[in-house]
Parts: structure tokens; sequence; C-alpha cells
């Protein structure tokens, strides 16, 4: 379809976790400026609070929502409601292209449905590969399957697109855009300066924290549940027994995070382990934290960005950027070693000023735009 049939195209973005509505909005907006095409949204609602959190700070008011969550979903149901629930979207909403981001469930299933019916997909934050299929679980293989769907892969960084490379996509398909969560991080920091007010608990356990290094942590990683998600907590007790810090942790609402993490530091003093935050609220954790200690992917991108050093707690990592920059170490799940090199970071002021170095290989901020321009131009010409 194009401007010339007479009939305006359809882009429908398809979304369902909190990190991908992070990732996505900035898109959403720089396509919604665009009178060029119709821009879609479509939230499958895969996390339902923790997705509610970032619409409403981003004030996107879906156009469909399969509030397809269920308490503790296993990947098997949560597969099939996905595949079907986007499938029956795709029909009634016929566009012209799909766009999805990442490497969640709803990605691997909105690429996979528009596939079924023959409809083109975009994939932003493409050519992250960790080069085993267990780490992360089951990321790995979903990224892998959007990349054998999409037609536009917008790589953040050279490297990723230089796995796609590898993986012989056609490099006309390759776009090294930039990672949106960079667009996402100066609109929020913006905002947050201007008109979002913290959370009022956050604000007080700064207070409450004032004469500590605080240490913000998240985790919540499936490839970990079990022994790795106990040593974790196990070495975040050990490190908050030291005095001079203090642990902020807003635990993930999974309920398989919830249960170990509540039996390892529940009532230490040190400790806070509150609801998930919101996004404007998170990346003041991340301004205020003298470092991060974490399992995420998009934590390694934006804590970088804000010179705040990473300890990351899983035994690979697809964004080898921030390692490569020195902000970034992965630590694995070994309690030793998450202890060892957090007591680092504590103790020996050079080398923690030789990670805490501002710098930002992820994107400028314009990524969203990049994406926008090449997506429309693909549709109207
Ligand atoms: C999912 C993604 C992961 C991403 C993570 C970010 C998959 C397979 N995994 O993992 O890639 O890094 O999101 O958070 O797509 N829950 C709630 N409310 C919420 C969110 C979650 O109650 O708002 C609980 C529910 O019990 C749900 C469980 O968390 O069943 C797990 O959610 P799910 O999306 O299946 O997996 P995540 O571990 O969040």
């Amino acid at each position: 379809m194009s401007k010339t049939s007479g009939i305006t195209p359809k882009v429908l973005v398809v979304f369902g976790t909190r990190p991908e509505a992070i990732k996505l909005f900035p898109v959403v907006r720089s396509l919604g400026e665009r009178s060029d095409v119709d821009t879609l949204t479509c939230v499958t609602a895969q996390h339902r609070e923790m997705l509610d959190q970032v619409l409403d700070i981003a004030a996107i008011k879906p156009d469909f929502d399969l509030d397809i969550m269920r308490a503790d979903q296993n990947l098997d149901e949560l597969t099939g409601r996905l595949l079907s629930g986007i499938g029956g979207i795709l029909d009634q909403a016929k566009p012209s292209r799909v766009v999805v981001q990442g490497d969640t469930a709803t990605a691997m299933c909105g690429a996979l449905s528009a596939y079924y019916r023959k409809i083109p997909v975009s994939h932003v934050e493409a050519g992250l590969r960790s080069y085993n299929i267990y780490h992360p679980w089951p990321e790995e293989v979903n990224r892998k399957i959007i990349g054998s769907i999409a037609d536009q892969h917008f790589a953040p960084t050279e490297t990723s697109a230089n796995a796609l490379r590898k993986e012989n996509i056609a490099e006309e398909q390759i776009s090294v855009t930039g990672n949106t969560v960079i667009d996402a991080l100066l609109i929020t920091a913006g905002k947050t300066q201007s008109d979002q007010k913290l959370n009022p608990e956050l604000t007080s356990l700064f207070a409450k924290y004032a004469d500590k290094k605080i240490i913000g942590v998240t985790s919540h990683r499936r490839e970990n549940f079990g022994d790795g998600l106990t040593n974790i907590a196990a070495a975040l007790k050990e490190i908050a027994a030291r005095d001079d810090v203090a642990l902020i942790f807003p635990v993930h609402l999974n309920p398989n995070v919830r249960a170990i993490m509540n039996d390892a530091l529940a009532g230490m003093a040190n400790v806070a382990m509150i609801e998930p935050l919101d996004y404007p609220n998170f990346v003041a954790l991340l301004n205020a934290c003298t470092f991060m200690l974490t399992d995420s992917g998009g934590v390694q991108e934006e804590a970088p960005a804000l010179g705040k050093p990473v300890l990351v707690m899983r035994d690979t990592t697809e964004r080898p950027e921030g390692i490569e920059a020195g902000t970034a170490k992965l630590v694995g799940t070994d309690k030793g070693a998450i202890v060892s090199e957090a007591m680092r970071l504590l103790d020996d002021q050079e080398y923690y000023q030789g990670m805490a170095m501002a710098h930002n290989p992820f994107g400028d901020g314009k990524a969203s735009q990049r994406i926008a321009d090449i997506i429309v131009k693909s549709l109207v010409g």
C-alpha cells in the first residue's frame, strides 16, 4: 500500500512488558508525528501493572489491549495466548507493517503472527546475541526467531549489526540506529527535572540513607530461578551486613522472585525491598545510586549512560558494549564473586572511578527518529 493508492498505510506496534514499553514509546511518538502513516498500538499486557505504569507516563492509549497476563504464567500457555490473541488483532487491523522490540515472548509471537499473514516485520533492538540459548532463556532464541522473520533490522550498535551480518542478513535490511532506551532515558530525565513528582517512598528512602552508599538492585531472570536467585539473595545479604551501604531493590512482581528475596532479606535495616518503580522513579534511583547490581538487560544500557558502574549478575551478556567501555562487569551468580566485586567497588576509589566514567556506547537519543524515517519511507516512498 502506498500514499498513491489513496489509503494511508497502517503500522501496528506490538508490545507487552515494561521494558518493551519503555523502549517503544519514543518510537510510537516519532511515528505518531508522521501524518503519512497511521500508527496503531497493540498491547498484549504480558505484564499488567508494570506495563500500565509506562503507558500512563508515556500517555499511550492502546488501540488494542489483549490483557493476557495470568498469575505465574508458564511459557507454553503464554505463547499460545499471545499467538492467537495477536493473530486476531492482525486480522482485524490489517496493518501494512508490524513493529516489535527486543526478545520477549510478546515480541516473538508478534513477529510470528505477522509472518503467518505475510505482513512485514520491523525489529527494534535487533542483533543482540549471547550465543548461548539458555542464557538468557528464552530470550536468545526469541530474538533469533524474530531476526529470521524481520525485513527491517534496527541494530542499536555496530556490534549488533555485525552479528546480523554474520547471520547473512542482507546489508540493505540492517540499519544502525542507536538504542531507543537512550531516547526514553533523555525524555524521562528531562521530565523528572521539570514536572514529574518523585514517589514519596523513594524520597524518604533517599533521606533515610543519606549517609550511606546506595546500591540499586534488580533481579528477575528466568534462567536464574532456583540456585541463581538463592545465591544472589545470599550475596545481597552479605553486602547489606556493612553499615555504610543501603540496598534499594524494586522487586519484580514475578512471584518466583518475591518469595526467594523475602526469605533472605526481609527485615534487614539497610535493605529496602519496594514495589516496582515507574520509569521516572527508576531513573531517579539510577541517578542516586553508587552502582547497580542487576541481571537486567536494559539497566546495562541505562546505567553507563548516567556514569554508574553496573555489576551484571549473569554468566553471559548480549550487550558487550558496556563491558568493553569498562562501565559494566559480568559477575555471574556465584555468591563469592558478587560480594567481592561489590566490596571492591565500595572500597577501591580508583577502581570505582575507572568504571564510573560516563560513557554511553548505546546511542545519541535520536534512534526513534531514524527508525520512524526508515519505516515511513518503506511504506510511502
Ligand atoms: C518478561 C520477559 C523478559 C523481560 C521481563 C522484564 C519473556 C519470556 N520474558 O519476563 O524477557 O526481561 O519480562 O520484566 O517474555 N507479573 C505481575 N504483574 C506485572 C508483571 C509480572 O504480576 O505487571 C508476574 C505475573 O505473575 C507473571 C510473572 O510476573 O506471570 C511473570 O511475567 P512474564 O512476563 O511471564 O515473565 P517475566 O519474568 O516478567
